[in-house]
């Protein structure tokens, strides 16, 4: 269970009165990747599945990296060369087989995909196996405890697959059919970044799937995803929720992000600040009102994020390795 934060000075300064953040940073390995793997691993384990691989933007590869220490099984990890350095150290301090590869996580994929066979590995690529999707359902089982069984007005979720809204949309459904929660649901609200945004654009074009983005980037790693395979259950829950995509400059979500931290003492992960430039603009433009109970997912800790922060707070430190070497040979 995560919690669910006030962030009152930020609500009052983007006009929203009633502004939280599930705080999913909070997870083991400080994203909420953690959820969908450990459901996973444990269900290897339970099956006697003993080597996994998979493609990721960084932070499954390293909440599958403990998951899979933890279970004692072989964890093959591809993921792009400039992936946040904290996800390349844990991957390795975790002991995966780590491979950085000169390309997106589409490329990942892709080689996961032609080696799966003949290495043996298990592929637990997001929405090629069951499990990773019933581990996020609990983002929704969580905010609907924790408001008291009725959901918010407006769910913003920084989507790359989309697997986490897609997660909850089908928990909202599960939960109504079990009678936990009335038919009350909040607007969707995928969030991307301009330098990757295939769900804004479909969603702007009225199509159902997404076209592959060319030349994807940002430093909301999370985000870079060209082609979500589950984008059409992305847009689907946007539509049938009456929410909406919109898409979030680099530049405008890191300063956000160390706004959100100033201001409420919460340092989230540029996927979760993107969010906030996005409910700004959205309360401006009147699509939600001052008064709508939002939650926000950041779905990262901020510190898993030190290159794209320290692009604003700039300094040169002796490194830790002087440290390290003086330990070894006292000088
Ligand atoms: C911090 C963070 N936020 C959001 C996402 C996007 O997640 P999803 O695939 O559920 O859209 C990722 C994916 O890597 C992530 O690491």
């Amino acid at each position: 269970m995560t919690p669910i934060v006030p962030a009152r000075r930020t609500g009052k300064r983007i006009g929203s009165a009633d502004l939280l953040i599930k705080d999913e940073g909070l997870n083991p390995t400080g994203s909420f990747k953690a959820r969908g793997l450990s459901c996973a691993v444990s269900m290897c384990v339970e099956l006697g599945i003993r080597k996994v691989a998979i493609p990721s933007a960084g932070n499954a590869a390293s909440a599958l990296a403990a998951y899979a220490a933890a279970a004692g099984i072989e964890a093959h990890i591809f993921m792009p060369q400039d992936v946040p350095q904290a996800n390349f150290i844990e991957c390795k301090s975790y002991g995966a087989h780590v491979t950085l590869v000169d390309g997106l996580i589409s490329d990942c994929g892709l080689i996961v995909a032609g080696k799966k066979d003949k290495e043996g590995w298990f592929d637990i690529s997001t929405l090629k196996e069951p499990y990773r999707i019933e581990g996020k359902k609990t983002m929704g089982y969580e905010v609907a405890e924790q408001l008291g069984w009725e959901l918010p007005d407006a769910i913003f979720y920084p989507t790359g697959g989309g697997v986490g809204m897609i997660g909850m949309w089908k928990a909202f459904a599960e939960m109504e059919a079990l009678g936990w929660i009335g038919s009350k649901r909040p607007k969707m609200i995928a969030v991307q970044a301009e330098g990757c945004q295939p769900v804004v654009r479909a969603w702007e074009q009225g199509a159902s799937r997404s076209q592959f983005w060319e030349g994807a980037s940002t430093v909301a790693a999370g985000l870079r995803v060209p082609k979500p395979l589950g984008d059409f259950l992305v847009l689907n829950a946007v539509r049938e929720s009456g929410g909406t995509a919109i898409a979030v400059r680099d530049e405008d979500l890191i300063d956000a992000g160390i706004r959100l931290a100033s201001d409420d003492g919460i340092f989230a992960a540029p996927e979760g600040a993107a969010c906030i430039v996005a409910a700004e603009r959205l309360l401006r433009e009147g699509f939600l009102g001052k008064d709508d109970k939002i939650v926000i997912y950041n779905t990262g800790s901020g510190l898993k994020y030190l290159e794209a922060y320290s692009t604003r707070f700039p300094r040169s430190a002796p490194g830790e390795t002087d440290k390290l070497g003086g330990l070894i040979t006292p000088r």
